[in-house]
């Protein structure tokens, strides 16, 4: 078997980690980002002796230059070209609050982050016609495309925010899949899971109903199979899955119009800041 080299963002907990775990198990070099030094030592110490290898990325996404830094340190490290990229990280801060960008943090944390890390990391990705799997969700459906108010700053509600953060990632996904092509794009939806995003940086209330909504759910490692499945297959189809097999995603993440309107604002903002 081949063994690839895969970033994974969100490596710390839930999904991410689990699906790390499992990557470096088999063999795979696995750059595995989180926002915390102390929960990277975990995971590290969690997986133990592997047959691959873990390298530790430590970057909060409320900072893009804290991406741009983990950024350089990864196009050091990989000359010969990146296999796979796994946007995986996403928050649901129960109020609204802005990063030191001057972002919604959702938007920055489950969206434009992904932007800068997805773009940055292309030539890579292009050098081993690599993949870019991006976890969404089916609650992108709940949502809709307001132009005029790309960062849901009206009436913040942390779900309405997250659909739409959720919704932005396969528009993301589909906008890149239309533009470059040496690189595969996937959206994986990972079902209902048994994880703590709901009640990390929230009130008791919501982490109550998350809790509630989730007990019946998947537990991480359910969700491993479909990223290894898209991960180790040669040419999977480009498109957004669910438990393995392509899933209908909804008619406003195809719209291409509404992609390049979204697309054109993230890429603006991401050369404002760094050109
Ligand atoms: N759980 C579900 O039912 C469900 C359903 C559909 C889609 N999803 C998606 O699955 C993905 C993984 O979520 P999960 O359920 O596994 O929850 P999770 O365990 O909370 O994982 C989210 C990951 O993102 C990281 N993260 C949060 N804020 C960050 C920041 N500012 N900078 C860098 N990393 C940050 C978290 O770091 P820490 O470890 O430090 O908290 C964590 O590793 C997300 O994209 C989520 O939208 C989940």
């Amino acid at each position: 078997m081949y063994m690839q080299t895969i970033v994974v963002t969100g490596a710390t907990s839930g999904i991410g980690k689990a699906l790390t775990k499992h990557l470096v198990h088999e063999g795979h070099t696995v750059f595995a980002f989180g926002r915390a030094e102390d929960k990277l030592n975990h995971l590290k110490d969690d997986i133990g002796k592997a047959k691959g290898r873990l390298r530790l990325m430590n970057a909060d996404f409320r900072s893009l230059s804290a991406v741009e830094k983990a950024l350089k340190q990864l196009e050091k490290a990989l000359p010969e070209g990146l296999d796979v990229l796994v946007n995986n990280a996403a928050a649901v801060p129960g109020k609204k609050a802005f990063t030191d960008d001057g972002f919604e943090t959702q938007y920055q944390v489950n969206h434009l982050s992904h932007v800068h890390m997805t773009k940055r990391l292309l030539p890579l990705l292009a050098k081993r016609r690599g993949k870019v799997i991006t976890t969404g969700s089916d609650a992108h459906k709940r949502a809709r495309f307001d132009y005029r108010d790309i960062h849901a700053l009206k009436r913040y509600h942390p779900f309405r925010s997250y659909c739409r953060t959720k919704l932005y990632n396969n528009m993301m996904s589909n906008y890149f899949s239309r533009h470059e092509d040496n690189v595969t794009f996937f959206v994986v939806h990972p079902g209902r899971v048994k994880t703590d995003i709901g009640t990390k940086d929230t009130n008791k209330f919501y982490a109550f109903v998350w809790r509630i909504f989730t007990r019946k759910g998947f537990t991480p490692e359910d969700t491993v199979p479909t990223y290894v499945m898209l991960i180790d297959a040669q040419t999977p189809e480009q498109g957004y899955y669910y438990r393995e097999a392509l899933h209908e995603e909804s008619a406003v993440a195809k719209n291409t119009d509404y992609q390049d309107m979204l697309m054109r604002h993230a890429l603006r903002e991401l050369d404002t800041l760094f050109l």
